[in-house]
């Protein structure tokens, strides 16, 4: 689903690798993705590929790019290090490499070095440690897509703002009929069920991307590109979306996030248990059930999930559910059979997406 959200959006060649999308495209193209993508995490442009035996190899590889046509010691920059490769373990470790063969190109050229700022930088390298194959990216994006701007305020256990849209998208729904999250949390899936509803861009909010410190920088055209997604935002009814959940501070939250997004105010959130929702018959229902340590030692995590079940066979007629068990384990317990269900690992567990179909 990601490849074809990328070829919408203008990507060329897209083929699915192993963690995630090759394409190709052009600087509008590049801009746009960054821009509108829901479903990506990062835009990464290789810059170079190289053998790699060891802490050498990595350093001479990386010293050997011509970063001062990317950029000047006035700059800040950081490197971000996925590692899966017997001779370096380390991701922090190969990180520091690229980092000083960096910094020690600069200092012979120009006699000073960029500062390191692993916060907010200028420009975010990439480092992926294959095996023995090392290769450099400039993250264009600046930092992972999912931080979308929205969710400033959490409670345990937020689901991530990719999978809340992926949720999105594999529900088919084209805001036709109503949907509900009786158990919202921060309210990310409603948030990015909103910003699908309105075609509010995923990066409506975010104050930075990486691109813009590139040398070919256009800042004119990243503007056309972003006035015309921001022109397609449109209103949502009111009642389309709606929310709930037993914990004030999470009803908080999710309205304080809300808030955030043009049209949130659309979205009406409550404080209630699941069980007092009276009727969601025909919803389409997006859910991510606790799987927290407090339910377990609140005693009978089994007798949750079996009443969340039961709510949706005895009061969700003609309703999908599509539900994120944060721990397979628990999908056993609701006692419904899935018309499919996903594999899903997230935050280090090993999820479970599934869909109901209630008739
Ligand atoms: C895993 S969290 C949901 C996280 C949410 N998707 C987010 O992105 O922040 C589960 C939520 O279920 C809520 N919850 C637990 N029992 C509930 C109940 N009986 N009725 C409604 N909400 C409940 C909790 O308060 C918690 O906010």
């Amino acid at each position: 689903i990601a490849a074809a959200e990328l070829i919408a959006l203008g990507a060329r060649q897209a083929r699915c690798t192993g963690g995630g999308v090759e394409f190709e495209s052009d600087q509008e193209g590049l801009y746009r993705i960054n821009y509108q993508a829901r479903l990506v995490s990062r835009v990464l442009a290789p810059l170079a590929q190289f053998d790699c035996r060891g802490p050498e190899d990595l350093y001479h590889g990386a010293r050997a790019i011509a970063w001062e046509r990317i950029f000047s010691p006035g700059h800040t920059f950081a490197v971000f290090a996925n590692v899966r490769s017997q001779t370096l373990r380390h991701s922090g470790f190969a990180a520091l490499r690229v980092k000083d063969a960096v910094a020690d190109r600069f200092r012979e050229r120009f006699g000073r070095r960029p500062d390191v700022d692993p916060r907010s930088p200028d420009l975010w390298i990439a480092l992926h440690l294959e095996a023995d194959r090392a290769t450099v990216y400039l993250d264009t994006s600046g930092g992972s897509l999912h931080r979308r701007g929205y969710r400033r305020q959490t409670v345990a256990a937020p689901i991530q703002e990719t999978l809340a849209a992926a949720m999105v998208h594999w529900s088919g729904w084209k805001a036709d009929r109503q949907l509900v999250d009786p158990m919202c949390g921060s309210g990310t899936l409603v948030c990015e069920a909103l910003m699908a509803a309105c075609r509010i861009p995923a990066g409506y909010l975010r104050r930075s991307f990486g691109f813009a410190f590139l040398p070919d920088y256009d800042n004119r055209r990243w503007a056309t590109i972003k006035h015309r997604a921001d022109g397609q935002i449109r209103a949502a009814a009111a009642g389309l979306i709606q929310a709930g959940d037993v914990a004030p501070q999470a009803v908080s939250a999710a309205r304080g996030n809300l808030a955030r997004l043009p049209h949130g105010e659309k979205v009406r959130v409550r404080r209630c248990d699941f069980q007092d929702w009276k009727s969601l018959e025909n919803a389409l229902i997006l859910c991510n059930p606790p799987y927290g340590i407090r339910l377990e030692q609140g005693g009978d995590l089994a007798g949750w999930y079996a009443r969340l079940g039961d709510f949706l066979k005895q009061r969700c007629r003609g309703a999908t559910a599509l539900v994120y068990f944060g721990r397979r384990e628990y999908l056993k317990h609701i006692g419904l059979r899935p018309a499919w269900k996903k594999p899903i690992p997230s935050g280090g567990l090993d999820g479970r997406l599934a869909r109901f179909d209630m008739y």
